[in-house]
Order: structure tokens, then C-alpha cells, then sequence
């Protein structure tokens, strides 16, 4: 193990575990990193004793200032770009967030055995005597060989220590590629209802991870499988399942939205794009109707999931700042796209769109490609040849056009101004009928032409040029 702790700190660390006669372990997420071959620069170190005493003598040593967290008995420092903890080894169960103070003084086993997972309770030793060993009571290594998330006790205990282990099994094995132990999936089934002791904050955090993880289906799977998602998030389990009628059935939205996570994933690692991705079809069970001779249609979806996206984002407690109102966007435009690639594509509709979009236009353009999920050959061939055709005309129309952070060449203040107008309906008016102009092409987007149809326009309605602009 030597071999991997190479950074000057860890000798460090062992001279004074050596002077002090004092056992001193790295321990969790590192070590369990540098098997993973996922460099990580947060070291937790386990210490038979006071973590906070040692602390203090490390800090000493490499002349930087420790953080000490007395009713935690904690103590945090930085050197260099490492941030490293400090804790005396405990019996008590493990979880750096929590607000209970530390019960000391375990065996590095008892501490080990409180941790959430087998993977995550590896300690390799830093004492001189026995530098470099590996403390793997619990089988953590084979579990990593065979990719496997086990709790290193019956997993009712671990998750009954803290009910959010049962959404970091999932967020890991999703990050991770990994499988959960029939056993653990089975308490997490039994235990759904636990989750709901937890801060929405922590259960928000650990569902962002899985969607940030390189194949988000893998933990939503688990996620409704155990029926957590039910719990967390159940406008999304909304989706799930085919109904019939006359023979008739439409697809599953559920898996259809799991697919279309896991294709946007593969082009952006944006979150919200993601969460658009979870979200554009999130109305389809409000608007599901049947209708005799057509089949099943799901009208307004766009409009009525777009107006849903406040009140999920406020429940998750995500933030309901530009993000939402991104994310928003991109469920209300979602369509969009596939319309226009249906149907012999104006210019009008493309500067319409891309007026609409703004800077979101490339998001959505990302999104339309992921919400193609038929298996049908032909179809997805067709589907895009067509893209390929709206997105250079997107780009033919932008570039001659500038529409997409468009500004009016005219503004409200220009009106008033050239007509001696006070504010009122009229000024309103006039920018509009400048503004549809531009989009259906009437007129070019130039201050020129602008200019000399609002002077034509407010004539129109008996309006006279009173100062020259
Ligand atoms: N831990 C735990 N139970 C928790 C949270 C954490 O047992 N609910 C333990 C695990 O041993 C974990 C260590 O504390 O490895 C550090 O936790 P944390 O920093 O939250 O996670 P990491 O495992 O480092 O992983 P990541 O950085 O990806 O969150």
C-alpha cells in the first residue's frame, strides 16, 4: 500500500503517530479511491485516541492552522491542495454531517463496522511500526473486485444509523457502475419510510449526484425499484406503466424518460440539462386523454410540464433562481424542434424558435436529439436527417439574422421619443408589430429598416413624426 501514499503529509503524519505511540489510520472515501484510481484530495484520518491533540501536533508541524470542532472532537486542516480530518476512532456510527457529538475511544473495528459500506470502511495504517497495511476486516476489497455495495453490518442497523445510506447505496452504485447486495436492496424496501427523518437538502444532494453519474438509469432503477422514488420524488414515478384501451397502448413514459436521461448524458454533463431531460415529459399523466379513432395523445404536456417545474423544484428545494427558469424553458420548447423537422421548415418558424430559445437554444437542441428513443431503424434515420436539416438552418438564419439574444433595433424609448408619445398602449403596440416583422421576415433585424416601419406603422394610426432620430 506504501506505494500510494506518496504525498510528503502521510510521513508526516506517521513520525508523530511513531513519537506519540498512537495508532493513526487513513480511512473511507480515499482509500476506497485509490483502488477506484479516482484521485481524491479529502484524506480522513482515524486516530486511537484524540483526533483533535493530533491535529493540533500535525498543524504544529507543517506550520498551518487547524480547525477544531470541540463537540464534534474533530479538527480539520489544509495543506497544500489537501484538506484533511482528523477524528479519534468511535463507536458510535459515522457521518460527517451529523450534529451529535462523538462518542471516542473504539477499536479501529468498531469504528470501521459504523461506517455505510464495505467499500467505504477500508483503513490503511500510517503508525511506523506497520506503515502501509491494509485494515479490510469486512471484505471491502472483494466487494470492489466484484462490484458489490454492502454494509458492513445487517444492513437494517447501517440504514437505521442514518436513513440517507439507503440513498448513498444507490447514488454509488450508480456513480460507481456497481451492484447492491440482495440483502440491502431488501432492508432499503423494507425501510422506505425512514427516509422521510432526513433533510430534503441531503436527499436533493445525493439524487443530483446519481443524475450527475455517467448512467443515471442505473440509480433511478434502484430509486423505484425500492420504492424510494415513490417517496422522494413521485410525480416522476407518475410515469411509470402502459395503459390500454380498444387495444391501443402508448409507451411507457417512465422508461422513456430514463432513456432520454441516459442519451443526454452521454452529450452534456450539465445538471439542469439533465433535469430537463427528467422533467420533459413530466405532465404526460396529467394530460393523458384517449380519443376515439386517433388513440392516445397527451396535448398541452409541454405547457402544463413547464408550469409544474416551480412547485418540483421548491419541493426538492432545488434552487428556483435562472436554472429553473432554464429548465423550464427547455420542457416548454421541447417539441418545438421535432415540429420543425417534420414539416417543410420557413425561416419565420426557425427565427420564431430561436427568439424564444436565446442561449438556450443548443440545450434544447441536445434535449430534441435525446427524445428520440424509437427502435425503429427508419425512423431514427429520418428523425436525424431532418435534425441535421433544422440545425443548419438554425444556423443560416442566426447568422444572417441575430436573433437569438435579439434586441429590438427600436426601442420603447425611440417610439416616444419620434412620436412625442408618453408612455401608454399605443409605444406597446408599435414594438410589437416591429418585433413580429423581424420574425416573420417582413423587414431585416436592422435599426434602418426598423426605424422606417415604426414611422409607417404610427402613421397608420395617426401618429406624427415630431423629432428626427
Ligand atoms: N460515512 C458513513 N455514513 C454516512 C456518510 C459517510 O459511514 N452517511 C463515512 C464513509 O466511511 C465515507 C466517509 O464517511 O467514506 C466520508 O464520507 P463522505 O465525505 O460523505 O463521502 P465519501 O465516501 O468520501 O464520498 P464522496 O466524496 O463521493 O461523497
Amino acid at each position: 500500500m506504501k506505494q500510494h501514499l506518496t504525498h510528503p503529509v502521510f510521513s508526516i503524519i506517521s513520525k508523530i503517530a511513531g513519537e506519540n505511540n498512537l495508532q493513526a489510520y487513513a480511512i473511507g472515501g480515499f482509500v476506497r479511491d485509490i483502488f477506484l484510481k479516482r484521485p481524491s484530495k479529502d484524506i480522513d484520518i482515524v486516530v486511537l485516541g484524540n483526533g483533535i491533540d493530533f491535529a493540533e501536533k500535525v498543524a504544529q508541524k507543517l506550520k498551518v492552522k487547524v480547525a477544531v470542532f470541540k463537540n464534534f472532537g474533530t479538527a480539520q486542516l489544509k495543506y497544500k491542495d489537501l484538506e484533511i480530518e482528523f477524528v479519534g476512532a468511535r463507536k458510535e456510527s459515522y457521518r460527517r454531517d451529523s450534529r451529535k457529538p462523538i462518542v471516542e475511544d473504539g477499536t479501529l473495528e468498531d469504528d470501521q463496522k459504523r461506517r455505510d459500506f464495505t467499500i467505504n470502511a477500508l483503513a490503511i495504517s500510517l503508525h511506523p511500526d506497520t506503515y502501509g497495511e491494509l485494515l479490510d476486516p469486512f471484505g471491502g476489497m472483494d466487494d470492489m473486485e466484484h462490484k458489490l455495495i454492502r454494509t458492513p453490518l445487517n444492513p437494517v442497523e447501517t440504514f437505521s444509523d442514518d436513513p440517507l445510506r439507503m440513498m448513498r447505496a444507490i447514488r454509488f452504485a450508480s456513480q460507481l457502475n456497481f451492484r447492491i447486495d440482495d440483502v440491502a436492496v431488501q432492508a432499503i424496501k423494507n425501510n422506505v419510510d425512514r427516509i422521510s427523518i432526513v433533510s430534503q437538502e441531503r436527499i436533493t444532494d445525493e439524487l443530483n449526484k446519481i443524475i450527475l453519474s455517467p448512467k443515471p438509469s442505473i440509480g433511478f432503477n434502484y430509486l423505484f425499484d425500492t420504492g424510494l422514488l415513490h417517496k422522494i420524488f413521485p410525480q416522476m414515478t407518475a410515469l411509470y406503466g402502459v395503459e390500454f384501451i380498444n387495444g391501443k397502448g402508448h409507451k411507457d413514459n417512465f422508461y422513456h424518460t430514463l432513456q432520454v436521461l441516459d442519451n443526454i448524458c452521454e452529450t452534456t454533463d450539465d445538471l439542469w440539462l439533465r433535469w430537463a431531460a427528467i422533467l420533459h415529459d413530466i405532465a404526460k399523466p396529467a394530460t393523458k386523454r384517449f380519443e376515439a379513432g386517433h388513440g392516445w395523445t397527451f396535448h398541452g404536456h409541454e405547457d402544463k410540464g413547464a408550469r409544474m417545474v416551480p412547485k418540483i423544484f421548491a419541493q426538492l428545494k432545488l434552487p428556483l433562481n435562472e436554472k429553473m427558469k432554464q429548465v423550464q424553458k427547455l420542457v416548454l420548447l421541447h417539441l418545438r424542434p421535432i415540429v420543425l423537422s417534420q414539416s417543410i421548415v420557413t425561416d419565420s418558424a426557425v427565427r420564431r424558435l430561436l427568439f424564444e430559445a436565446g442561449d438556450d437554444i443548443d440545450g434544447l437542441m441536445l434535449l430534441c436529439k435525446a427524445d428520440i428513443t424509437t427502435k425503429n431503424e427508419y425512423k431514427i434515420k429520418k428523425y436525424r436527417q431532418n435534425f441535421e436539416l433544422v440545425q443548419q438552418k438554425l444556423k443560416d438564419v442566426e447568422e444572417r439574422d441575430s436573433i437569438r439574444n435579439w434586441q429590438p433595433p427600436v426601442t420603447g424609448n425611440d417610439i416616444m421619443q419620434l412620436f412625442g408619445l408618453n408612455e401608454g398602449r399605443e409605444v406597446g403596440i408599435i414594438k410589437n408589430q416591429i418585433r413580429e416583422a423581424i420574425l416573420e421576415g417582413e423587414i431585416t433585424n436592422s435599426r434602418e429598416e426598423a426605424l422606417a416601419y415604426t414611422i409607417q406603422k404610427g402613421e397608420e394610426i395617426g401618429l406624427k413624426v415630431v423629432a428626427k432620430l
